[in-house]
């Protein structure tokens, strides 16, 4: 499996460091919010799971399934709304979790929803930002790395629901997924 990464772009440490950072920003903006943290499923499952544990205020979490990559490298330009969070978002203080945005579809989707049933307010906070890969407004409040047009695995991203639980984030060798 580590033969399949061509280049290692944030390490464990890099990680660690960029959700600790975070985690301190949204203590500090939501200390006295009782703020719901979001996880969006599945790739942001590793960065929730660090970040909240950096953030000691009053909190609750869930999660939302919501798919649009299908496991490849394109997004198919429809989001799917796999599994529905399990609270009532009416009056909530939001922040969803994210482990990348790149064309913004996920994120307007999402926020779009919340907006819908009332939530108060919507933040977002996302490990990676790709803003090269815009095609529909999107814009995060708390970001770990801008990262370059490259196709990213590990920490959560996955390729055909692969690599998610490497530690680190890397560059999937190009062999990988083309002639597949
Ligand atoms: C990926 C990623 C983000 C979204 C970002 O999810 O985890 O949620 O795509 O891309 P966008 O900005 O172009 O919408 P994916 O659809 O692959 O589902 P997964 O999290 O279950 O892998
Ligand atoms: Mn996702
Ligand atoms: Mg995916």
């Amino acid at each position: 499996m580590n033969n399949d990464i061509e280049k290692i772009l944030y390490s464990v440490d890099d990680i660690h460091e960029a959700a600790s950072r975070l985690g301190k920003q949204l203590a500090d903006d939501y200390r006295d919010k009782n703020p719901m943290m979001v996880c969006v499923l599945k790739g942001a499952v590793l960065f929730m799971a660090d970040v909240i544990r950096e953030m000691p205020v009053y909190s609750t979490i869930d999660f939302v399934d919501v798919s649009s990559y299908n496991g490849g490298t394109e997004s198919s330009g429809q989001v799917e709304l796999v599994t529905d969070l399990s609270s009532d978002v009416q009056g909530r203080d939001i922040v969803l979790v994210e482990d990348i945005i790149d064309t913004g579809r996920t994120l307007a989707y999402l926020i779009d929803l919340l907006k819908d049933r009332g939530a108060n307010s919507i933040s977002v906070c996302t490990l990676l930002d790709k803003p090269s890969g815009r095609v529909v407004e999107a814009k995060a409040d708390y970001v770990g790395f801008e990262v370059p047009n490259e196709f990213l695995v590990g920490y959560g991203l996955d390729y055909q629901g692969q690599y998610r639980n490497l530690p680190y984030i890397g560059i999937l060798k190009p062999s990988v997924y083309l002639d597949k």
